[in-house]
C-alpha cells in the first residue's frame, strides 16, 4: 500500500493534512519528528513525506529540528509554512523574521511555471499565518511562488525532489491547495490512489480472523458510529466471539439507552449486553467538578465495569473499542499540545485486566469511519448519527453531576432537538447540536413570581472532521422556539443562551 509520512512538528493543522491526503486516496500517516529516524522511514517505503507547520522560530534553540539525512532518502518531501523553513534551514539557505514580512490569513499568491502548481492559474488566494519566511533559498533550490510581502512562498528542488511552500495548501482558504497536494502526490511522490476503504475493511477483517482467532473480546458499545463500525468489523471477523457490552452510565440524552439497545440488538444482529450502572457512575462522580477530573473517573469506571462483566463471562483476551485517529492525536500521542483526553484513550486506567486492547479504526479520520460503515452495511440512522462524548451528559453538565441537573439537561436538550428537526431540512442541520446545563443561576420573572432557575446554553456545530467547527447560524425561529419552550416547560431553567463560538478558539464541548 502507497503511503505518506506527515512528520509532525507540532502545528495545529496536521491532522488535516493527513485527511487531505486520504481524501486523494493514498494512506497517510502522521508521527512525531522525534519518534522515527531516517533509517525507519526508508524501511517502512513511504512514497513522500510532509513535513508540518509548527509554532516555533527555527533559529530558537529549542525548535524541533530534524536529521538532514532525510533530505539524501531519495523520497520527495514537501515542507509547509515551519517544514518549508526547516527544509531551507537543513540544506543550507538562511530564514529571517520580519514583522514587515509578516502575513495572516488570505493572501494573493503569484506562482511560476512548475509542476506542483499544475492547472493553477497565475494568481489565486492562499492562506498565510507566519513571521519567518525563507529569505535566502538553499543551493539547488529555486524560488517557485511570490506574493507582495513573502519573496519566497514556495521553493523547489527538482533534482532532490525537494520542495516547500510558506502558505497552508491543507485548509479551504487556500483555493487551489486541493490540486497542489494533488500534484505532489501523484506527479512528484507517484501515487496511484490504491487507499480505498473497501480494501482496508478487507484487510482489517482478514488481520483480526488470523490474530483473535479463538479468542473472545468483549466490545464497548456506545450506540456512537464509531463503535458500531469496530463492532460490525469485528463481527464479520470473528463472528460469536465478539461479545458487545453496552454500558448505560446514566450520563446519555433522553431515552436514548434503549433506543441504542433496541436498534443495535435488531439492525445489527450482534450479542449484546446491557449493564445499567447509572447509579455507579453518579456515586464516583460526587463531588467531583474538574473537567479532567470527571473524564478519569468515567473512564477508569468504564473499564471496572468491563472488567466485571469480562469476569462474568470468563477467558476474555481482549476489550475492543471505537477509538478513532483524532482521539488518539488530541490525547497528546503527536506532538501537539495536549486539549483534552477523551475518555476512551486519556483517560485509560494504568492497569487493565485484560491481555490486549484492540481499536480496529485507531487510524481512521470520522468520514472514513462512516463510509467504512456504510462499505459494512450499517444502517444509514446509525452511520449519521451526530457524535456523542464517551463520558456524555456529565461533560455538558458544568460542574459537579447530580440526578436534578441531568433530569434538567436532558429535557432542555430533547426540546432542542426536536426544534432543530423540526425547523430545518435534513441535509441542512447542523453537524452537532446540544444543550448544555451551565453552573450559572440567574434571576427570572414567572407569573408575578420571581425564579432563580439555572441557565441553559445552546450549542450547535457546523464542521466537516470536529478538528475545527464554525458556530451554525441557525434561524431566529428555531431559538425562539427551543427558547420559549425549555423555560416554560422545564422547572429550574430561567434563562436560555446560544453560545456563538467556533473551535478554534472554543471546542465543541463545554468540557
Ligand atoms: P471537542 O470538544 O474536543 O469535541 O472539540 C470534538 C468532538 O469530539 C466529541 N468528544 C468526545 N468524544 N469522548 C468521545 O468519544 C470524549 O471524551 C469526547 N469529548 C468530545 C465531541 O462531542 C465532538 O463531536
Amino acid at each position: 500500500m502507497e503511503k505518506i509520512l506527515i512528520l509532525d512538528f507540532g502545528g495545529q493543522y496536521n491532522q488535516l493534512i493527513a485527511r487531505r491526503v486520504r481524501e486523494h486516496h493514498v494512506y497517510a500517516e502522521i508521527k512525531a519528528y522525534n519518534r522515527i529516524t531516517p533509517d525507519e522511514i526508508r524501511n517502512e517505503r513511504y512514497r513522500g513525506i510532509i513535513f508540518t507547520g509548527g509554532p516555533n522560530s527555527v533559529y530558537d534553540p529549542a525548535s524541533p529540528h530534524y536529521d538532514p539525512a532525510v533530505l539524501a532518502l531519495n523520497i520527495p518531501i514537501l515542507g509547509i509554512c515551519y517544514g518549508c523553513q526547516l527544509i531551507a534551514f537543513m540544506a543550507g539557505g538562511a530564514v529571517s523574521s520580519a514583522e514587515s514580512a509578516s502575513e495572516y490569513g488570505k493572501t494573493v499568491l503569484t506562482v511560476m511555471d512548475h509542476m506542483l502548481f499544475d492547472g493553477i492559474p497565475k494568481e489565486s488566494i492562499c492562506w498565510m499565518s507566519h513571521t519567518d519566511y525563507v529569505s535566502k533559498v538553499p543551493s539547488g533550490f529555486k524560488t517557485i511562488a511570490v506574493t507582495s510581502h513573502c519573496p519566497c512562498a514556495a521553493m523547489g528542488d527538482e533534482k532532490r525532489k525537494l520542495y516547500g511552500v510558506q502558505f497552508h495548501p491543507e485548509v479551504t482558504h487556500t483555493e487551489y491547495g486541493k490540486r497542489i497536494l494533488e500534484n505532489f502526490l501523484f506527479s512528484i511522490c507517484g501515487c496511484t490512489g490504491d487507499w480505498k476503504m473497501e480494501d482496508y475493511a478487507g484487510r482489517m477483517i482478514a488481520r483480526y480472523r488470523e490474530e483473535l482467532s479463538g479468542k473472545t473480546v468483549l466490545l464497548a458499545l456506545s450506540g456512537g458510529v464509531d463503535s458500531a463500525v469496530a463492532g460490525l468489523l469485528l463481527h464479520r471477523a470473528i463472528g460469536e466471539n465478539l461479545i458487545c457490552v453496552f454500558v448505560d452510565h446514566g450520563l446519555l440524552r433522553k431515552n436514548e439507552g434503549d433506543y441504542v439497545e433496541q436498534t443495535l440488538r435488531k439492525k445489527l444482529g450482534v450479542n449484546m449486553i446491557r449493564v445499567n450502572a447509572g447509579e455507579r457512575f453518579i456515586q464516583k462522580l460526587s463531588g467531583v467538578t474538574d473537567p479532567e477530573g470527571k473524564r478519569r473517573v468515567i473512564g477508569e469506571e468504564f473499564i471496572r465495569v468491563f472488567e466485571e462483566e469480562a469476569g462474568r463471562i470468563g477467558h476474555v483476551h481482549a476489550l475492543a473499542q471505537g477509538t478513532i485517529y483524532p482521539d488518539v492525536i488530541e490525547s497528546g500521542s503527536g506532538n501537539s499540545a495536549v486539549i483534552k483526553s477523551h475518555h476512551n484513550v486519556g483517560g485509560l486506567p494504568d492497569v487493565v485486566s485484560f491481555d490486549a486492547i484492540v481499536e480496529p479504526l485507531r487510524d481512521l479520520f470520522k468520514d472514513e469511519v462512516r463510509s467504512l460503515g456504510k462499505s459494512l452495511g450499517l444502517p444509514e440512522e446509525l452511520v449519521w448519527r451526530q457524535p456523542f462524548p464517551g463520558p456524555g451528559l456529565a461533560v455538558r453538565v458544568i460542574g459537579e453531576v447530580t440526578e436534578e441537573k441531568l433530569r434538567i439537561l436532558r429535557e432542555a436538550d430533547a426540546v432542542f432537538s426536536e426544534e432543530v428537526i423540526a425547523g430545518s431540512m435534513p441535509g441542512c442541520r447542523p453537524d452537532q447540536y446540544f444543550a448544555v446545563l451551565t453552573d450559572t443561576r440567574s434571576v427570572g420573572v414567572m407569573g408575578d413570581a420571581r425564579t432563580y432557575g439555572y441557565t441553559v446554553a445552546l450549542r450547535a456545530v457546523s464542521t466537516d472532521d470536529f478538528m475545527t467547527a464554525e458556530w451554525t447560524r441557525l434561524p431566529f425561529e428555531i431559538l425562539e422556539k427551543a427558547g420559549n419552550r425549555i423555560t416554560n416547560e422545564i422547572p429550574g431553567v430561567s434563562r436560555v443562551v446560544y453560545d456563538i463560538t467556533s473551535k478554534p478558539p472554543g471546542t465543541v464541548e463545554w468540557e
